[in-house]
């Protein structure tokens, strides 16, 4: 598959005026994407567990209007205008404009509100973005005559999200998902995320993500700074090949469901994320003194009782605390008990892994 395949054939139909709607998660890496080049393109591999309740709602209302030199829409926050949204998603709707040529041709107006509080430190890029993919992918659909199948829909919703955030692209489907091409992954692919078709073991069916809110305020370095230091980082290569090399290491884990191994790669994975951040020019520390309270906790109980739960880290403080079901009860009372009183005003969300994105019927 080749970037013009996303590009549609002239539109046969027209749309005066309407809406569309619909629901998209977040999602949690277990294989760290931080890298990129080019269009958004992946430095390697990576995969994620689909999240659901940590999701984002958005309406794309459209208008047609005599085209302008400019897009022309308007982004609200639980119904208060967010100009402060509006630049990435005009750089957005730059990117993706070739493949989606009708953008000049409407007035829209974005309504979103995310299921997590917005000042949580979740972001809301993944979940943000895959949305308004989605929704502008439902009105291409119907300014085409020819029949667009699943498959082609979620690719190229999946490749439209990508080139708003990288890992939006792992947003669309679930409850594994591959973005990046890897050479023990068949079907994967540099330009949008794929469902993870091989076998997984009933215990990564339903897996647990509670998400430990440490600090919820901006934070000091945005990802796309992140990824661009990774350029001129000394570990860059060592980097990428280690997070594909991990990648083939969890097929026979997910497998085999060895939790034991799988929390190895995942929390190793986490910290090699960190690292790069700590060893970049000019480097930073996103971790905070509760973030590293929290995951000394973890490793003590988890030696202590045997259980099987571990963290991941996004490029933020917040600890994403990963467990079986099984484990359900226990790890939320040592939640409670241990980690709560390092959660910012107590706050956590529980969460588990969960299909995809779905459209919004009012
Ligand atoms: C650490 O997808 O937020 O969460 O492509 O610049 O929007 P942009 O970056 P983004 O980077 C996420 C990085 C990560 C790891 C991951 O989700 O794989």
């Amino acid at each position: 598959m080749k970037e013009v395949s996303f590009i549609p054939k002239p539109y046969t139909k027209t749309l005066e005026k309407g809406s569309v709607s619909w629901q998209s998660p977040s999602n949690i890496a277990l294989v760290k994407y931080w890298g990129k080049y080019g269009a958004q393109l992946p430095k390697n591999a990576s995969i994620s567990f689909t999240l659901s309740n940590c999701h984002t709602k958005t309406t794309l209302s459209y208008e047609r209007i005599t085209a302008t030199d400019d897009f022309q829409f308007e982004v609200y926050l639980d119904e208060k205008r967010e100009k402060s949204f509006e630049p990435k998603i005009k750089k957005f709707f730059e990117r993706i404009e070739e493949y989606v040529p009708f953008l000049k041709d409407y007035k829209f107006k974005i309504e979103t509100t995310n299921s997590f509080p917005h000042s949580s430190g979740i972001a809301s890029s993944a979940s943000g973005m895959s949305a308004l993919a989605l929704c502008l992918l439902s009105i291409e659909k119907q300014l085409v005559s020819e029949k667009i199948s699943e498959t082609f829909f979620n690719q190229k919703a999946s490749f439209l999200a990508r080139l708003g955030s990288g890992s939006a692209s792992r947003s669309i489907e679930g409850p594994l998902i591959v973005w990046g091409k890897h050479d023990d992954i068949e079907g994967s692919s540099t330009l949008f995320g794929t469902k993870y078709a091989y076998e997984v073991h009933n215990i990564f069916k339903t897996y647990q993500d509670t998400i430990l809110l440490v600090d919820t305020g901006e934070k000091q370095v945005s990802s796309t700074v992140g990824h661009n230091l990774m350029h001129e980082h000394p570990f860059a290569e060592q980097r990428f090949k280690q997070a594909n090399d991990n990648l083939s290491k969890l097929i026979p884990v997910l497998k085999e469901g060895s939790v034991s191994e799988f929390i190895n790669i995942v929390e190793s994975e986490a910290l090699s994320l960190h690292a790069m951040m700590m060893t970049s020019m000019p480097y930073f520390i996103l971790m905070k003194p509760n973030t590293l309270e929290i995951i000394t906790r973890i490793w003590r109980y988890r030696k202590e009782t045997g259980s099987h739960v571990c963290f991941t880290l996004d490029a933020g403080a917040n600890v994403h605390v990963l467990y079986p079901e099984v484990e359900k009860e226990s790890v939320l009372a040592f939640i409670e008990s241990d980690l709560k009183p390092f959660c910012k005003n107590g706050l956590y969300i529980t969460d588990s892994t969960g299909t995809g994105a779905h459209k919004l019927t009012k």
